[in-house]
């Protein structure tokens, strides 16, 4: 692999800084940045993520908007080349209850950790957006230049920073790239990380536990406008997120203009019942599933068209959700053993 000085026009990286590389997603992205030779940097304030998956790694304890933190950093490795930015807090009911706390979390600090990076000239970017800031249409299906219309704090937060990336990129020496995530699932398939959570609040998170502690799982709504009534979402594994986003280093000199937003997604939408099916296809034993009303701030959902990822980065998902529930069980079983204690 060549050498990519920062400024560089190389299209392959060999050092990325991850800010939040100790959580779910950024860690499983610094393991498949390893898998690809691509060394990854990790700054985490562990507020939400786990010392254990960073062990081994270049790892920074601190926070995206600690200046003088930032600058080390890039004094100790002035190689790294692009930004992946993961850092932020996630949980949506948090964030209505708490949006003051989330805006500063994940607005202010994403401000302050760009200007930041702006002094340390780099000039890569690439951000954890999510699905959650489109509005569904009819067919639910969204690409890339469906309307945008965040409902909730937390998925205002996300709609804010593109917005706010995206101007200072059309001002500033940086580009950057939104990766817009639909639903992860799943675990590293080598089982190094995985979801932090004892009990994660999603569906497939649910169905573990209903399975965990033999109480039927309940779907939340069952009159949405899907083939059959329950939410529809678009259930991506977690490591082809992770891969996309090694892709999206290869590609970064490619894209063109300061600011790009790709969906990342499997183009498969998944209603909760479908999900459900191929989860007792998968599980040792089935669990049983009760009708219930739909929880305060659910929506249908929705699924992307992968057109943009498949044209611009080159990538397209290699697993199904039955390997996405395979690993997360899997993940669920050794779970304790990696996270020794739980914060
Ligand atoms: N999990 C999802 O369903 C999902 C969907 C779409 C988008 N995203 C986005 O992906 C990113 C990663 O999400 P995740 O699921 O891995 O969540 P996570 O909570 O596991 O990871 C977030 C990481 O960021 C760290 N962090 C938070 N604030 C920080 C700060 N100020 N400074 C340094 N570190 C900080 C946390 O300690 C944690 O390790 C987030 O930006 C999230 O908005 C997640």
């Amino acid at each position: 692999m060549a050498p990519a000085g920062r400024g560089c026009t190389s299209v392959e990286a060999v050092k990325v800084l991850i800010a939040g590389g100790a959580g779910y997603i950024g860690s499983t992205i610094a393991s498949a940045c390893l898998d690809a030779g691509i060394t990854p940097v990790i700054l985490d304030s562990l507020v939400t993520g786990r010392r254990e998956f960073a062990a081994g790694r270049e790892f920074y304890a601190g926070d995206i908007a600690d200046g003088p933190l930032v600058d080390r950093i890039f004094a100790e490795h002035p190689d790294i080349e692009t930004v992946i930015h993961c850092a932020a807090l996630i949980v949506v009911p948090d964030s209505v209850a708490d949006p003051v706390g989330y805006y500063r979390a994940n607005v202010t600090k994403s401000l302050d950790f760009v200007t930041h990076l702006l002094r340390n000239g780099c000039t890569r970017l690439i951000f954890s957006s999510s699905a959650a800031i489109y509005r569904s249409g009819d067919d639910l299906s969204v690409a890339e230049d469906s309307p945008v219309d965040p409902q909730s704090p937390y998925a205002r937060t996300k709609a804010v920073c593109e917005t706010m990336f995206a101007d200072i990129a059309a001002a500033r020496p940086i580009r950057v790239l939104s990766l817009r995530y639909f639903n992860p699932i799943g675990a590293d398939p080598k089982m190094r990380t995985g979801l932090q959570l004892p009990r994660p609040t999603h569906a497939l998170g649910k169905m573990i536990q209903a399975q965990q502690e033999g109480v039927p799982f309940l779907i939340t709504g069952t009159d949405y406008p899907t083939t059959d009534g329950s939410g529809i979402r678009d259930y991506i594994h977690v490591w082809d997120l992770a891969t996309a986003h090694v892709a999206a280093l290869a590609k970064f000199g490619t894209l063109s203009g300061p600011a790009t937003a790709i969906n990342l997604g499997t183009g498969h939408g998944t209603t909760v019942r479908e999900l459900l099916e191929a989860f007792n296809r998968v599980a040792p034993r089935p669990i049983q599933a009760r009708d219930a009303g739909r929880r305060p701030g659910d929506t249908v959902g929705a699924y992307t068209r992968i057109d943009r990822a498949r044209r611009l980065l080159g990538w397209q998902p290699q697993y199904d959700i039955t390997e996405g529930i395979r690993h997360a069980l899997q993940w669920a079983a050794i779970r304790g053993e990696v996270l020794s204690e739980d914060a």
